[in-house]
């Protein structure tokens, strides 16, 4: 596949870019959207950077034919984005919004008319308020709801999509959301967050089945996880149990239960009580045989034994001498490790990297220009590890940078910027950065150039 200088990939490899609903929409309170979740947290003050939120963000809303264009222009194969679940259920069950799914099919149309290839994501934390209101992903019955509207999506666009995500990071939903309250609806209740991730999983199966079961074209049916792989701080036997545990609660907590129907029994052990009892026949539906993993990488974890940290005792540290971006570590090899890793011990049918990126505090030059050399730093080195992970039988399908557009990073606000494309939030111009192009170049060659 390689030679010098130049690693190419398969010739139907699937080269896209991940955005989500309420990151890039704006237009909040247009064509009957409901209150989401976020829409309330952004509005407690002290929850966002700055009290920002996603009532503009890139005013994708308003702008997609624009942006599809773009995205058409720089040769891409594919593009994620995610259904707001509000504006197809303002109450989040019950009576459907047609113009919320307007919007979807208009957007799906038109990037199928660009042959780009569109992967919906279902949930990307955006939960009805309505819902909210009833309990939220701790109440058992917002599974439910969700398969109702994974129906709905269904019957409107199954005829035209392929690739279907149920859930973008169920961990970061249930443990931010649920348990240290980072992210909306910012609970801080540990029995609520276990709660919340059981029913985020179970709500994963039910809605695949019903995507089987309704769309017209056979589907693909994956979920997109945030992985890691988690190191030990030293060699001492603390550490690399904490290691373990650190493990445990972050990959394989959610890995277990879809590709072996069962809860990792180290974690039963250690969480006792506070783990929610599956009912019968939950573990059947969570671990139904998926299409594809999806596989979200930013950073590794590493960790050490701390006594004073509750439940897993053990705390993530930053290593000294790495070298770290705005919000995270930046670590190449951790991609080729996580995706070698996934592969030896889960056998997924397939791999797609669904995210993959970094946010960098770039600005236009005073010629227009966006010279984000870090981007394409680290978007290459991480290429290359992809790669690597394939040469070594790794089945992997797809790569997906996050994002296509500067956009609202939750907690963060507007602050980082991890776009191929930059926004100009004033005016909402859009300036394809030099990673963009760079990007452009790895798609139209089918490769990524090394050592330049
Ligand atoms: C991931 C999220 C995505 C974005 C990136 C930076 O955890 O899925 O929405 O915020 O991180």
């Amino acid at each position: 596949m390689s030679n010098d200088g130049f690693l190419s990939f398969p010739q139907s490899f699937l080269w896209g870019v991940s955005t989500s609903a309420y990151q890039i929409e704006g237009a909040v309170d247009e064509d009957g959207r409901g209150l989401s979740i976020w829409d309330t947290f952004c509005r407690q003050p002290g929850k966002v950077r700055n009290g920002e939120n996603g009532d503009v963000a890139a005013d994708h809303y308003h702008r997609w034919q624009e942006d599809v264009h773009i995205m058409a222009e720089l040769g891409l194969k594919a593009y994620r984005f995610s259904i707001a679940w509000p504006r197809i259920l303002p109450s989040g069950y019950g009576a459907v919004n047609p113009k919320g799914l307007d919007f979807y099919g208009r957007l799906v149309d038109a990037l199928l008319a660009k042959g780009i290839e569109p992967f919906p994501t279902l949930y990307h934390w955006d939960l009805p308020q309505a819902l909210q209101d009833r309990g939220g992903w701790p109440n058992r019955d917002t599974a439910y709801y969700f398969a109702e509207y994974a129906q709905v999506i269904a019957e409107a666009l199954g005829d035209r999509v392929t690739y279907w995500i149920t859930h973008n990071e169920p961990f970061v939903a249930a443990v931010l959301g649920y348990f240290t309250g980072e992210h909306a609806p910012g609970v801080q209740d540990p029995v609520a967050a276990f709660q919340a991730g059981h029913h985020l999983l179970l709500s994963h199966g039910l809605a695949a089945q019903a995507l089987r079961e309704t769309a017209r074209l056979r589907p693909h049916v994956g979920i997109a996880l945030n992985l890691s792989p988690v190191y030990p701080a030293s060699e001492s036997e603390a550490d690399r149990q904490a290691a373990v545990r650190f493990d445990g609660v972050l990959n394989r907590m959610f890995l277990d239960p879809l590709f072996r129907r069962q809860y990792p029994q180290d974690l039963l052990n250690l969480l006792g009580g506070l783990f929610p009892q599956p009912e019968p026949g939950d573990l059947d539906r969570i671990g139904a045989p998926l299409d594809f993993l999806g596989v979200n990488y930013y950073s590794r974890i590493v960790v050490r034994h701390d006594p004073e940290f509750p439940l897993i005792q053990a705390v993530q540290v930053q290593p000294e001498g790495a070298e770290y971006s705005q919000m995270w570590e930046i670590y190449p090899q951790g991609m080729y490790d996580l995706l070698t890793r996934i592969w030896a011990d889960y056998r997924p049918a397939y791999v797609l990297v669904t995210e993959n990126g970094i946010p960098v505090a770039d600005a236009p030059d005073l010629d227009g220009r966006v010279r984000d050399e870090r981007r394409i730093r680290y978007l290459r080195d991480h290429l290359v590890q992809v790669h690597r992970a394939m040469s070594d039988g790794v089945p992997l399908r797809g790569y997906f940078v996050w994002s296509l557009l500067d956009n609202f990073e939750w907690a963060h606000g507007y602050a980082m910027r991890f776009g191929l494309v930059y926004v100009d939030y004033a005016t909402q111009q859009r300036i394809v950065k030099d990673s963009g192009r760079w990007y452009a170049q790895v798609v139209a060659e089918n490769g990524v150039r090394v050592g330049e």
